[in-house]
């Protein structure tokens, strides 16, 4: 794909600003935490009608800089307007209260450089998606496949989670595409996950039955567990009595599994965690399908360990009241007094 110098920087300052999608638990109302790091009033993004807040009395350390205004016209993306720098101490935190329990998000300095942060979103999920036995899933790539506009992202308030679903095309594929609207009756794992229909309504397919749909990659840095999250529906009608089966499978064959498809029913495929290098998984029609393997989109995330729990929250709030208190501004003090989420700034 050939990138724009627009569209390089934007992938660019999309990895700037951090952007933080922390799973918390549900409640009766799955809420947004948006915050604008540096920004001085409220506002309502017009195309995705989230309203971000100042980061005022979130953190008390920092200093607020303004980002070129030639970045924040070509990205028009108002969050990046500024930023908040953190040129003293080496771990400076943000308190957030999402519902009862606080969440401190903390840049670490770790010597490369000035921390800053454009941006912080918390978005409540489900409780019964993307879960992982220990850590925390890291994304790495998103992709809606085989839409036709190449830049132009779904995210909220079409994504109800406020996923961004960044187009992809493979070249080995067909595009194909439908206006139909998704049957989710009786469904509740996609009920959960809900992958937005626009997300869903574009698939590519290979050329025939016998080819395969292959996804290569090779993991930079330090071995990692990945999880990938297949989503799938039919939205081509197929002659009847003719199927689109096929497998999900790695190289290696330790993770297999058969989908075999419905007219505009949804499924997701979820792998189990796998590593090296490169990860190879493949998409093969069975013998039983005429039609050759589809995909709508998929998610790839890596499992982040958390080398310990969280202090308690109570002995967090005690402390951030003594400091209150007092009127404590010490670097020295921010944050989980024992351990904290490191936020690393990806630069
Ligand atoms: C950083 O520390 C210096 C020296 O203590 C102080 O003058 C300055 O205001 C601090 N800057 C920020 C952004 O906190
Ligand atoms: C759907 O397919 C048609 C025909 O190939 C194409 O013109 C249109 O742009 C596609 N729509 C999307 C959303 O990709
Ligand atoms: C949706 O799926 C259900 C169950 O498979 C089926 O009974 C229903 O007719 C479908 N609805 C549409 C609009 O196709
Ligand atoms: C599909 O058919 C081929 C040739 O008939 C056979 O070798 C292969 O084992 C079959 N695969 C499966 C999964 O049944």
């Amino acid at each position: 794909m050939g990138r724009s110098t627009t569209a390089f920087s934007f992938s660019l300052l999309a990895s700037l600003a951090l952007r933080f999608v922390l799973v918390v638990q549900a409640q009766q109302n799955p809420g947004f935490i948006s915050i604008d790091c540096g920004a001085t009033l409220p506002y309502t993004e017009e195309k995705t009608g989230i309203t971000y807040r100042p980061d005022e009395g979130l953190i008390d350390s920092g200093k607020i800089m303004q980002t070129s205004r030639m970045l924040t016209y070509q990205n028009n993306r108002q969050v990046l307007k500024n930023v908040r720098i953190f040129p003293n101490g080496t771990r400076n935190c943000y308190t957030l209260r999402p519902y009862q329990d606080d969440i401190q998000v903390c840049l670490v300095n770790t010597g490369k450089g000035v921390p800053f942060i454009s941006a912080l979103e918390l978005r409540a999920l489900d409780d019964g998606i993307y879960q992982v036995k220990s850590g925390f899933l890291q994304l790495h790539w998103r992709h809606d496949i085989g839409r036709t506009l190449e830049y132009d992202d779904v995210r909220h308030p079409d994504d109800a989670y406020d996923r961004i679903w960044t187009p992809q095309n493979y070249k080995f594929g067909v595009r194909i595409n439908t206006t139909s609207p998704l049957n989710v009756s009786g469904n509740s794992d996609t009920l959960k996950y809900q992958v937005p229909g626009k997300v869903l309504n574009t698939a590519q397919r290979t050329m025939s039955a016998g080819s395969r749909f292959e996804m290569k990659w090779t993991p930079s840095g330090t071995s990692k567990k990945w999880i990938v999250y297949f989503h799938f529906v039919e939205i081509e009608r197929l002659t009847s009595g003719l199927r689109r089966q096929f497998t999900i499978s790695t190289i290696d064959n330790n993770f297999r599994e058969s989908v075999s498809l419905e007219y505009l029913k949804p499924v997701v495929v979820v792998s189990p965690p796998v590593e090296g290098s490169p990860i190879t998984f493949f998409i093969d029609s069975t013998n039983k399908s005429e039609n050759p393997p589809i995909l709508n989109a998929v998610e790839f995330y890596t499992i982040v360990d958390l080398p310990n729990v969280p202090t308690a929250q109570d002995d967090v709030k005690a402390i951030n009241d003594i400091k209150a208190i007092y009127h404590i501004k010490r670097e020295s003090w921010q944050g989980d007094p024992c351990k904290v989420i490191r936020a690393h700034g990806m630069v």
